[in-house]
């Protein structure tokens, strides 16, 4: 359980009701369309969307502030002043903080932030639903805490690691060249199997290739010290030798399945010197006894790194952005679309599913939707909330024209339509 200064009030926002409503600024939908952009504070949107999506989302994918206190075109500082923090704490404990407090000030702030629109998300989440969480080290480890505790550890699925650049000014300590995803269920159980494309590394290990497709072999016994006694069996080899595993050795399956396999052309005997396996009188065997394992049969699973063959760095979205704002640094650092795709193909999302992002900047998830969509033949639907936040007049995008968020998240929602999916529909909506 993590707990911090202000939790008890912050825990109290939770379940406020929101006054603000849904304006319709602009429908562009020809059909009737699950795909919304929303403008304004996700905490409102978040709550307003309950009505109608509550248990109907079925991924959520959020790249929120990473409170690195850096400058950036938003607010990525979520830190009292000195002495604001001194005054808010003696009110509270009747006496000043120590040094230690003051220090940990910069993590409060973003905790009571983050938690109410977290603990929102899990309602509008279905059943099967699932939510990533993009973050950095810096609030990493708060952010885990705070999951745990909204989504329950026991539906914690993993956390990736992405290699988001490969260099850098050269650091005191550690180039820290990765980010990382959180991963949770709404109810593990109740959410689908996860799957992987066929990587570069797999391709190598099945070499083999047969009429049916392509494979690799495997041998059929293995040592092990949990011996079943059901996956050790006679077997007749071409040559009419009858062989049998030793005592610590089983077969990767039982003697029914073994027929099938011989039946489907999936077993290859070879002769050989060096097999483990036995004659019925106890010699060695001239045989060892493999089994296809097909590629397309086979049981791909991400690791929890994801791998650059598929998300590369923010190096890719450094070429998105300058194709849609003449610039890559327009907004810095943006997701590469790819990472969203790659989490959807892994977390399997089918025809209809509503994909939530609400702290969308760029709209980079409308563009993975709406590719993912068209790449596969999937119809999705998107959720998109963003606020407007101002820019700052300092900052590269203001010089180049650009004044709030928004202008920046519809540029590429124009983009998409001019040169991806000309039929793309959506409503956009203002929260007031
Ligand atoms: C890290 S950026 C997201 C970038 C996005 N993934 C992309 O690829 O363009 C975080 C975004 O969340 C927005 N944001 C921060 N607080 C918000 C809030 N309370 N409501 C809505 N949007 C918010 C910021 O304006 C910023 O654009």
């Amino acid at each position: 359980m993590i707990n911090w200064f202000d939790k008890s009030k912050c825990l109290k926002e939770c379940n406020f009701k929101t006054n603000k409503k849904f304006e319709l600024i602009e429908d562009l939908s020809i059909l009737p369309s699950n795909n919304l952009i929303i403008e304004g504070d996700n905490i409102d949107g978040l709550k307003l969307l309950l009505k109608e999506y509550s248990n109907k989302i079925r991924f959520i994918y959020i790249d929120p502030p990473y409170n690195t206190l850096k400058e950036r075109i938003y607010n990525d500082s979520f830190v009292d002043g000195y002495h604001e923090f001194r005054n808010k704490f003696k009110e509270k404990y009747n006496r000043y903080p120590d040094k230690n407090e003051v220090n940990q000030r910069k993590h409060y702030k973003y905790l009571s932030f983050i938690y109410p629109r977290l603990f929102v998300s899990r309602e509008l989440l279905s059943d099967n639903g699932i939510i990533f969480i993009s973050i950095n080290e810096n609030e990493l480890f708060n952010l885990k805490l705070l999951c745990d505790e909204i989504f329950n550890e026991n539906n914690f699925i993993g956390l990736f690691s992405w290699r988001c650049s490969t260099g850098g000014i050269p650091p005191k300590f550690i180039q820290k060249n990765y980010e990382y995803v959180l991963c949770y269920a709404k109810n593990i159980n109740k959410s689908e199997h996860f799957r992987d494309y066929v990587r570069q590394t797999a391709l190598k290990e099945y070499n083999k290739k047969d009429d049916v497709d392509i494979y690799k072999l495997k041998r059929l016994a293995f040592r092990t010290n949990k011996i079943r006694k059901n996956a050790q069996f006679p077997i007749k080899c071409p040559d009419g030798e009858i062989v049998i595993p030793p005592e610590d050795y089983i077969y990767r399956c039982i003697e029914p399945t073994f027929l099938k396999w011989l039946e489907e052309d999936k077993i290859v005997f070879k002769r050989t010197n060096t097999s483990p396996l036995k004659t019925i009188d106890g010699k060695q065997a001239k045989w060892n006894i493999y089994a296809k394992i097909r590629l397309t049969e086979a049981i791909l699973k991400p690791i929890n790194v994801i791998p650059e063959e598929f998300v590369n760095t923010y190096f890719t979205s450094y070429t998105e952005n300058t194709k849609i704002y003449g610039d890559k640094i327009i907004f810095f650092r943006t997701k590469p679309t790819s990472l969203m795709k790659y989490l959807m193909y892994i977390s399997n999302v089918k025809e209809n599913d509503i994909i939530l992002d609400y702290f969308a900047g760029s709209l980079s998830t409308v563009q993975a939707v709406v590719e993912y969509s068209l790449d596969t033949d999937i119809n999705l639907n998107f959720i998109m909330i963003q606020s407007n936040e101002k820019l700052d007049s300092n900052s590269f995008s203001y010089k180049k024209g650009y004044r709030c968020m928004m202008e920046i998240a519809l540029r590429r929602l124009h983009y998409i339509k001019e040169n991806i999916y000309p039929e793309l529909n959506y409503k956009y909506y203002k929260i007031m």
